[in-house]
């Protein structure tokens, strides 16, 4: 979507980092924002910065979360009430849980799922129709270098980005054979500075019995995670920026970090030699 002045941006995870972010990139080209988080006083904090940024920006904001089908079909409702439409969505709420697979807790599985997975789904579901019928839009799904590269101790997490890239795919495939003027972002940064690694303070409730990780190993692995995301050497402006020139161009990749593509050449090497597991912290 080359015009984006005027029209309609929802935005999943818009309380903190990447969609804080996206946000403000939005406001920038005098989009209409529509916020939906479970964080409220982040989105809160979010249009605040709008407004200091871009004064007179419209906006709405909902307590969403994305894991519930009837959640995101109240904020597509939303969108519509409030702008009549969306234009631009952001499938980007995101949390994360570290641990072997074989010690995550039936919990870990069900909230990083239903929040990374599902939630992209259902951002799927409910809004491609609304795009497809006004005849144009854009979806942005936001998966991660760890949909492609899997890193230790990720196990959850890994699964599910690897599946937003495959949704993401089949997804601009799809609304291709469909015929369809609605076009498909598919962005996979490495680790960046933002709360990722702090997902467990909007966890919920029902779902709080996590992995109890133990020994040196795991706690090095966890260190080095936080120490990655903190230390990430392109900030969120940037990546949300470079992810509004993709919508703007419409390209389906992005990835902001130069290594990581060819960190995929040398996994899909691995593949074909047939031999041992490729470890992208340790790459042979
Ligand atoms: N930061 C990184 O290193 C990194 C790297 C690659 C991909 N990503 C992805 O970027 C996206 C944004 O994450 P971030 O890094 O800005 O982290 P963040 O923690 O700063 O922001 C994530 C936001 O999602 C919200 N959220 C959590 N559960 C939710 C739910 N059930 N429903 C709605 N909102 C919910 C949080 O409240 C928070 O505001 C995520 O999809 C993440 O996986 C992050």
């Amino acid at each position: 979507m080359r015009e984006l002045n005027g029209k309609v941006a929802a935005i999943t995870g818009g309380g903190s980092g990447l969609g804080r972010e996206l946000a403000l990139c939005c406001a920038a080209r005098g989009m209409k924002l529509v916020l939906g988080d479970v964080d409220e006083k982040g989105m809160q904090e979010t249009l605040r910065l709008v407004e200091q940024a871009h004064p007179g920006t419209e906006s709405a904001s909902m307590r969403l979360d994305v894991s519930s089908l009837e959640q995101v079909q109240a904020f597509a409702d939303l969108c519509k009430s409030r702008f009549g439409s969306a234009h631009v969505v952001f499938n980007n709420a995101g949390v994360s849980v570290g641990g072997p697979a074989w010690e995550n807790t039936v919990a870990d599985w069900e909230w990083v799922m239903g929040v990374n997975l599902y939630g992209v789904a259902w951002g799927v579901k409910v809004f491609t129709p609304m795009l497809i019928a006004q005849g144009e839009g854009h979806i942005v799904n936001t998966a991660s270098a760890a949909g492609w590269l899997n890193g230790p101790s990720m196990a959850i997490y890994n699964v599910t980005k690897h599946s937003v890239v495959a949704l993401s795919e089949t997804l601009a495939l799809d609304l291709r054979d469909a015929g369809a003027n609605v076009g498909v972002t598919c962005l996979c940064p490495a680790f960046f500075p933002t709360a990722i690694h702090e997902s467990a303070r909007n966890r919920p409730a029902d779902k709080a019995e996590t992995v109890q990780l133990s020994g040196e190993k795991a706690a090095m692995r966890s260190e080095m995670i936080k120490q990655a995301v903190e230390k990430g050497k392109i900030s969120a402006a940037e990546i949300a920026e470079m992810t509004m020139k993709a919508v703007e161009e419409d390209r389906f990749y992005v990835f902001p970090h130069n290594k990581i593509p060819h960190l995929i050449r040398m996994r899909a090497d691995a593949a074909a030699r047939q031999g041992e597991v490729f470890d992208s912290m340790n790459p042979q």
